[in-house]
């Protein structure tokens, strides 16, 4: 049996910048008590356009950091992996950027396109690859400055983001520790519920797209959240059914930091308490593609998760994607 991929290391990097609710009062027609009641969030970090930070900047710190952990050098990576909708420029790649600003010039490196849930699916990618033998040791990352197409105008989602990035060097396991499971799935037929539709071969930039700030991000709230909580819920059992795990068998729940009902909604249904679930949401915000490595990274730093215990990632963004994984740490 070929040897899984296992964590060797975690860091995390975010926007300079706080934007507390108090703020977004001054910005938008809301309070601090509709944000709080409906999604959780008190705090965000962003990265202004002043403050002259991109995506790749976050990945860099994000990965020195994982790197440092692992006891691992930059030229000892194979692989860079970032999961983002929102990179530095439409091409090349953030992770190529990535590559180039921490020095691992013995990698290749490429993007993956699949919102939230860009981190998961790149986790499933980097397991397959490093238990096929064809990499050794993988940085994977999950990165947004989300704040590039947020619609400031839009107190619907404009009070929901924050930039970040999240990142875990990877390797072969000797032990049982490693990736137990991972489960991916998506539904392109629902992809208007959340989208930014403007900019690529759909919509081109046009002054007439830039008008009806088709280059944004558009959502359908209430359908989202539907959707969110009964594929979070799918991917949670498929990841546990795939690795043998009943819910008592996992020893924290990382779920992606939307909402803090979605997560609520997700924990009920398999009977996981908040004791043993990684909430920041009301710190970061929604990170999308970050927001799992941030939790997890935390999770770590505060020892909510130790190493031989078992956390179940779990998560559900735009396309709409979803996926979940088992990792014992
Ligand atoms: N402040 C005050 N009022 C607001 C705000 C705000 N920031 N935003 C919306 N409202 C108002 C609306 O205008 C509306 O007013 P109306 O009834 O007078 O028209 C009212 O609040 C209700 O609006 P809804 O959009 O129906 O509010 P809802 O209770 O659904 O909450 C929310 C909105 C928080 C976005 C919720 O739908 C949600 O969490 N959806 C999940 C979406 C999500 O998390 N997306 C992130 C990306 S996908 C992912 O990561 C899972």
């Amino acid at each position: 049996m070929a040897l899984r991929a296992k964590v060797l290391g975690t860091g995390r990097a975010v926007g300079p910048t706080q934007l507390t609710n108090e703020d977004l009062t001054r910005i938008v027609d809301t309070t601090d008590e509709w944000i709080v009641s409906r999604t959780g969030i008190r705090n965000r970090f962003i990265a202004r356009p002043e403050d002259g930070v991109c995506t790749s900047d976050l990945c860099a710190e994000a990965a020195r950091k994982a790197l440092a952990a692992a006891g691992l050098e930059a030229s000892q990576l194979d692989l860079i992996l970032v999961g983002t909708v929102t990179g530095d420029c439409k091409f090349p790649s953030t992770a190529t950027f990535t590559q180039a600003k921490i020095g691992a010039s013995n990698a290749a490196a490429m993007d993956i396109s699949a919102a939230c849930s860009g981190f998961v699916y790149g986790l499933e990618l980097a397991n397959a690859l490093i238990q096929s033998g064809v990499k050794r040791h993988v940085l994977l990352i999950g990165a947004e400055v989300l704040t590039t197409m947020v619609d400031w105008e839009d107190r619907g989602t404009c009070v929901l983001f924050g930039d970040a990035a999240g990142a875990v060097v990877l390797g072969p396991s000797d032990d049982d520790t490693g990736v137990l499971s991972t489960y991916t799935k998506s539904d392109g037929n629902l992809a208007d519920l959340l989208w930014a539709p403007g900019c690529g071969s759909l919509r081109r930039l046009s002054p007439q797209s830039l008008e009806n700030k088709d280059h944004l991000i558009h959502m359908k709230g209430r359908h989202v959240y539907v959707h969110a909580v009964r594929c979070m819920a799918d991917a949670t059992q498929q990841a546990m059914d795939l690795a043998g795990l009943q819910p008592a068998d996992v020893d924290l729940l990382v779920p992606h930091q939307a909402n803090i009902r979605i997560i609520e909604a997700t924990c009920e249904r398999f009977g996981f308490p908040m004791e043993k679930t990684m909430v920041n949401v009301d710190r970061y915000g929604n990170t999308s593609a970050a927001s799992i490595p941030i939790a997890l990274d935390e999770a770590v730093e505060l020892g909510r998760i130790t190493k031989g215990q078992v956390a179940l990632l779990t998560v559900f963004g735009g396309g709409f994607t979803w996926a979940a994984a088992a990792v014992r740490l």
